[in-house]
Order: structure tokens, then sequence, then C-alpha cells
């Protein structure tokens, strides 16, 4: 038996992952990813209204070939997945960002790489030579930038996203002190004091390298983002770990699809767990969904591999679902594919795997 057959009998589904992520994970590091800012109702919108939307199938159509495949500005897709950016990722496994790197290489995904990236982004980026997109914290003055913005271009990066709903680090109530103390770091300071005139900045020392806005939660905000050349929306709160109390993403999606109005691709996370999910994002309008927490959890369980077989897990769903809403394709998906439906659990970062021991995972 060979290891990925050793590993798909070990985690036949994402329930698996995350039982075994909660194994290994120290409560630290369980409380760091799994968390998100005060009361968590931004993180519970999420996955409610994800869990608010019911499919329309069609049937009697040939599904025999299913394509989950997509292009993303120029570049092949096994599926319309990124890896969302994650710092911190050297706690969850020693080979940090270039554990995720390899599992994205060898899956053909495209991943972040966050600036908090352990090891560097130079590394990170050497590691392997397939595509990948580089997440920008502003970290210092304007020559700091530019310089940033410079080595990420040497460094090969494809793509390159400013993450905007960071102003100030949300108020994060499962941390714990010594955690709570990196919202303390002084270089974050700079962050509070990034505008359209730092987008602008970053757009003219990119020189052509598609752009993104990482937490636009609004159409005005995105109308805005287009009319100043960005390529690519990425609809983001952060996971819910950012502001309280705003909406799920996916409830966003129609009004900044309408704002966007074609100019821009379109990317999405938020409590995005299972292959219907990312469908309920296509028929919407998205090109893309990024994972964040599941990718973590994936390195949890087993490292690169454990990523890798996340991703297959998902293909694997995207495919039976796309099957029985009888697309061959995603681009076949729109908006008569979904309708309002009412969740039927209470939502919860775990919401989707209903065959956990929820009290376990607390
Ligand atoms: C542990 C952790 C670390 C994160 N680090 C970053 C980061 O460095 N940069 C960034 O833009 N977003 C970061 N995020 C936010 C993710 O990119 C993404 O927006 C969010 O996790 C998506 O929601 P999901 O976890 O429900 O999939 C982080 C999220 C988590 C859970």
């Amino acid at each position: 038996m060979n290891d990925s057959q050793d590993l798909a009998g070990r985690f036949r589904t994402n329930h698996d992952i995350i039982v075994a992520a909660r194994q290994n994970m120290k409560q630290a590091e369980w409380d760091y990813v799994s968390g998100a800012a005060e009361t968590e109702t931004s993180l519970r919108r999420n996955r409610q209204a994800l869990d608010s939307l019911a499919f329309r199938p069609r049937v009697l159509r040939d599904v025999s070939a299913v394509d989950t495949s997509v292009e993303f500005l120029g570049h092949k897709m096994a599926l319309p997945v990124f890896l969302a950016p994650m710092g911190g990722l050297q706690r969850i496994d020693p080979d940090g960002a270039v554990a995720v790197d390899n599992a994205a290489e060898e899956f053909g995904v495209v991943n972040f790489v966050s600036t908090v990236t352990d090891p560097d982004l130079d590394v990170t980026a050497a590691n392997s030579p397939h595509p990948k997109a580089f997440q920008i914290y502003v970290r210092g003055d304007d020559q700091w930038l530019r310089d940033l913005v410079r080595q990420v271009k040497k460094a090969g990066y494809s793509m390159v996203a400013l993450t905007v709903d960071l102003a100030y680090y949300g108020n994060r109530e499962r941390l714990n002190p010594s955690q709570m103390a990196l919202r303390d770091v002084a270089h974050r300071t700079w962050q509070k004091r990034v505008t359209w005139d730092t987008v602008k900045m970053i757009q003219d020392e990119l020189d052509g390298i598609p752009f993104m806005l990482k937490g636009i939660q609004t159409g005005e905000d995105a109308m805005l983002a287009v009319e100043q050349g960005v390529e690519v929306v990425y609809i983001s709160n952060h996971g819910g770990r950012q502001l309280d109390y705003v909406q799920g993403n996916i409830e966003t999606l129609p009004e900044i699809v309408a704002a966007v109005g074609g100019k821009a691709k379109i990317i999405i996370d938020g409590g995005f767990t299972r292959g219907t999910d990312i469908l309920k994002a296509m028929c919407l309008g998205a090109d893309a969904v990024a994972i964040g927490r599941l990718q973590a959890w994936g390195l949890a369980a087993a490292g690169a591999a454990g990523v890798a077989r996340v991703l297959e897990i998902l293909k694997s769903e995207i495919e039976i679902s796309m099957g029985l809403l009888g697309v061959s394709h995603v681009d076949q998906l729109d908006a008569n594919y979904v309708t309002p439906g009412k969740p039927v659990r209470f939502p919860h970062e775990m919401s989707a795997f209903p065959h956990l021991p929820i009290d376990r995972f607390e």
C-alpha cells in the first residue's frame, strides 16, 4: 500500500482530518486557529450564510465527465480553490509555509504566502516553481513597503494581495495572555494608516503583476477597487477574526458581484469546508474560494500530505455534487442553481461536520 492509499484509508472524510488535527494540536494552537473575535458572531455567520442556501438541481443531463478545473488569470487550477494566507503555520508543522506550498504544488492549486510566513518569502518562493500569491500586511513606512514589494517581485510571486481588514487587531478572546501580547507589536500600527493611496503605491511598484485587495465586504469598496484597476476583489471577514457582527461573507457576494460587473475576478473565503459550499459561491458569481482553517487542520493532521488529502476530499465532494446538480463544468453554474433554505443546525465553525463529538473540540 503506498502512502496516499494509506492516508485515504486513515482520512476518509474531513471529519477524520479534524479529529486527528484536534488530537495533534495543543489547546493554545487549537484556540489560535479555530477562534475568532469577541462573540464570534462573524465566524458563525459565515457558516450560517452558507447553510442558508439550498440547491435547485437539474436532472437528465449527461454528467459522465465532470471537470473541476478552472483557469484563474492564466493559471490552470485543479479546483477553484486557493489556500488562504495563514501566519503561524510553523506552530502547527515545523515546515510551515513550505509544507502548504508542497501540498499546493502536488494538488495543482495556488497558495497564498503570508507576510508573517516562516520560512521567509524567498525560501518559500524557491521551494517550488508553481504559481503562488503573496499577501501583504503593512508593517513599516512607504520605503519599507516599496522594498517588500520589490523583494516579492524578485522572488517571482504570480499575484500579490493587500489585506485591508486589519487596521486594528481583532479582539480574539480565546487567545491566552502570551498570544494576546502579539497584538501590541509596534509595527502593527502601520496598518492603521493604510488607505487607497497605499493601494496606488503598491500597484505602481508591481508594474502589472495581478493585484488583489483581501478583506472587501461591501459593494461600495468593491466598486472603488475596480475603479482603481485592482484585478481581484477578495471577499473576506478574516474568518470572523476581525470586526465582530459583520455579515456572513456569502451574503455579501451578490452585491459585490454586481458592483464589480465582471471587471475583476472575485475570490471569497470564510467557513468554506465542503464541496457544496464552494459550488454555492460559484453559483453566485465567485471565480474561486479560499480555505483557511480547514487547511490548518489538514496540516495539523498529517503535514503537507494532510493538506493534499483535504483538497482531494473537497475535489471528490465537488465532483459528486456537480454531477448531482446536472453540470459538467463550474462555468455552467449560475444563481438559478441556488435558493434560500433554512439551516438545519446551530451555526458553528464545525457545523459542516455533524458527526463530530463537538464537546471534544472546544
Ligand atoms: C490561524 C490563522 C491565521 C491567519 N493568518 C492570516 C494572515 O497571515 N494573513 C491574512 O491575510 N489572513 C490570515 N488569516 C485569515 C485567512 O486568510 C482567511 O481569511 C480565513 O481563515 C478564512 O476563513 P476560514 O478559516 O473560515 O476558511 C488567518 C486565519 C487563521 C485562521
